[in-house]
């Protein structure tokens, strides 16, 4: 499908590093495979990253000539330097895909303000930031589609990271503002909500050894791919998703729609 012909795309976070899956030289990330998608449907993609060799392998495999641009997302200053970036390439800007994450190790008993702050930095500022200065062209375009990434982590508690719980909850109250706000003048805002996906930062974090026990608690009985969470954003930006807005789509494989019990019951 090529949905997004002549827009124009900007991947926050659209890098990766981490462990490959076998058979693989690519570590493919949920950014890294939103990119990737953008570009197959059509879409001029600019590729954003704190570190721009992994932008640019992402801009190497795109089937659209693209741009990548280096942009530490702490930083309000280069977030905003990042859109004018896309801007200045690309000459508009129709698609923004907050995808940067990151996720700390703290619960409440040693929840630290150093790790809040950055995770609040990152997981939530950046967004809104990157929002705020794509909108104006977006808004005299009168036409434009954020997705933000976010994390069922965002939706139910995974016991693990206070910060990283409360700022991606935080992600979807800034998605849903934007929707409603400018609903009327043509943007539209949504986020894809993931479960388990078996991402390089998944596997940098837990190792593979993991991987079938991650995938044993999903009804789908296996991990998410980074690709089908790029589905699900690729719909989002595209005119088949024309009345959608404010929305989080779950991609977890049916674990929200589940009651928990002790076995599957076959
Ligand atoms: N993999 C999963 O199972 C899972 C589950 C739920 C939600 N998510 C969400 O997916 C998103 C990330 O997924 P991914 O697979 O692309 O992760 P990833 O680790 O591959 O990260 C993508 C890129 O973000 C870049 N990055 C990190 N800090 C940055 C900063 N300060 N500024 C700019 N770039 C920075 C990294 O360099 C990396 O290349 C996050 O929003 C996360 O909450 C992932």
């Amino acid at each position: 499908m090529r949905r997004l012909e002549g827009r124009v795309a900007y991947v926050l976070g659209g890098g990766s590093d981490g462990p490959v899956r076998a058979g693989e030289s690519l570590p493919m990330g949920n950014g890294r495979a939103i990119a990737l998608r953008l570009a197959e449907e059509g879409a001029t993609v600019v590729v954003g990253d704190l570190h721009l060799d992994r932008a640019q392998a992402t801009v190497e495999h795109l089937a659209t000539p693209g741009l990548a641009v280096q942009v530490d997302a702490a930083d309000p200053g280069s977030c905003r330097d990042a859109v004018a970036a896309v801007l200045a390439h690309a000459g508009r800007l129709d698609v923004v895909v907050c995808n940067v994450g990151i996720s700390g190790r703290e619960p409440l008993k040693v929840q630290s303000l150093d790790d809040w702050a950055l995770a609040d930095a990152v997981n939530v500022r950046s967004h809104w930031l990157t929002a705020q200065a794509a909108l104006e062209p977006m808004l005299e375009q009168g036409r434009g589609s954020f997705v933000f990434v976010g994390s069922t982590a965002g939706v139910y508690s995974s016991r693990r990271s206070l910060s990283y719980e409360a700022t991606k909850a935080a992600q979807l109250g800034v998605m849903r503002h934007v929707a409603v706000r400018y609903a009327a003048r043509g943007i539209r805002a949504n986020a894809v909500v993931l479960g388990n996906i078996d991402s390089a930062l998944v596997r940098r974090e837990f190792g593979d050894a993991g991987a079938e026990a991650r995938g044993s608690v999903v009804p789908m009985a296996r991990q998410g791919r980074p690709e089908e969470a790029a589905g699900a954003v690729a719909f989002l930006v595209s005119d088949d998703a024309g009345y959608v807005t404010g929305q989080s789509l779950l991609v977890d494989g049916g674990v929200s729609a589940a009651w928990p019990t002790p076995s599957a019951i076959s």
